[in-house]
């Protein structure tokens, strides 16, 4: 099967083309990413409307381009896997009205994927993962520990209560005036920084749950940042090593407590624009080399938002039959794991709990 992906659910408008190659390994042929990074920037963040309409200025050239990249033409597509939820509904709008036309006019099966599933599937497209394993998901819109059983079967073990990861590392950013993409500019920031010099909550560490909070440590960021003013560079510096080491801990710490609950996985992957921070992968290796556990990190431009993991997923579902119809639907929510209740306030985007 060569699967044609299709990603519009946040500021990136996104095609990819991936197959199995003759051994029926995965083989990922190309994958083309536009972010709307500068057309949001005044805005301080994703505006909807906006990127609903760049999303559809973009997506024919971006899909032409993927399909080019992978010396291919639609004739040789035999699936389209596109994001159908959870995300801004105009911007799936436009990636599942491409698809349907698509799908329509060449007579291509298509499939509306979840995003989230994206992601998690992400690491047997990367790395040929076998099921079960565990997920660590960390971007802008979710913060989630999740067992992975196989496709489809999902059991969330914990979610934030409050803000997302990504959106910590977002929110810290802006606060020090370091600018978008906030996490990779903390990330740049506190390479020069003291990582002991402050000391900031871990929220319910210690208790029982699983559960994840972070909107408190940027609270302590604020008073702290406002106690030094005016910041110098190293100032800002400390700061952003001392937030990245206290996410990075309680992330540490969450997963180690869910290892404890999984038994049979001796995998954890890490997943979402937020695992790409090097110190994060750094404290999560030390736990599974504490727990004989292997940890996969895809590689970065499969970490953040694409549309790779969006065929990827297609893939597998078109290979056990699904497709999907005309009627589809986008859905703003749509949880990886319909059993669990939404924790109310998980995530920046809410779409994404
Ligand atoms: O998965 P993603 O591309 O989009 C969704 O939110 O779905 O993740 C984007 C998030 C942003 O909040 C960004 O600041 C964060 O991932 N991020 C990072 C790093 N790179 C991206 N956070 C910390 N360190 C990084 N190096
Ligand atoms: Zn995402």
């Amino acid at each position: 099967m060569n699967i044609l992906g299709i990603e519009t659910s946040c500021d990136e408008t996104a095609a990819s083309v991936v197959t199995r190659d003759g051994d029926g390994k995965p083989k990922l042929l190309s994958n083309v990413i536009l972010s709307q990074i500068d057309e949001h920037f005044e805005f301080g963040g994703v505006v909807p409307e906006i990127a609903a309409r760049a999303h559809l200025s973009a997506i024919d050239h971006i899909i032409t381009r993927a399909l080019d990249e992978a010396k291919m033409d639609l004739s040789q597509i035999t699936g389209i896997g596109v994001t159908s939820g959870p995300g801004l509904v105009g911007g799936l709008m436009v990636g599942l009205m491409t698809a349907k036309a698509l799908s329509a006019s060449r007579n291509i099966p298509y499939l509306g994927v979840n995003h989230l599933e994206g992601h998690a599937l992400t690491p047997r497209l990367t790395d040929d993962v076998a099921y079960p394993y565990l997920l660590l998901l960390v971007s802008g819109g979710h913060s989630q520990i999740v067992r992975v059983d196989g496709l489809g079967e999902y059991t969330r073990l914990a979610t934030t209560i409050d803000d997302a990861v990504g959106e910590a590392f977002d929110k810290t950013a802006k606060l020090l005036g370091l600018g978008v993409p906030g996490g990779p500019n903390v990330e740049k920031a506190a390479r020069s920084g003291d990582e002991n010099r402050f000391k900031f909550p871990m929220p319910l560490r210690g208790q029982e749950t699983l559960n994840m909070s972070f909107s408190g440590l940027k609270t302590a960021i604020r008073i702290q940042a406002q106690k030094l003013v005016p910041l110098s560079d190293q100032d800002i510096a400390d700061l952003c090593a001392s937030m990245q080491k206290t996410v990075a801990e309680i992330l540490a710490n969450r997963c180690e407590r869910a290892v404890a609950f999984c038994d049979g996985i001796n995998t954890l992957v890490v997943a979402g624009g937020v695992a790409s921070n090097s110190k994060i992968r750094e404290r999560l290796d030390t736990v599974c080399e504490q727990n004989q556990y292997t940890l996969i990190a895809p590689p970065l431009k499969l970490c953040t938002d694409n549309a790779a993991m969006i065929a990827w997923a297609a893939l597998e579902r078109f290979e056990r039959g699904e497709k999907s119809d005309m009627s589809l639907a986008p859905r703003s929510r749509w949880p990886l794991d319909g059993s669990t209740e939404s924790v109310i306030g998980s995530g920046r985007k809410g779409a994404k709990v």
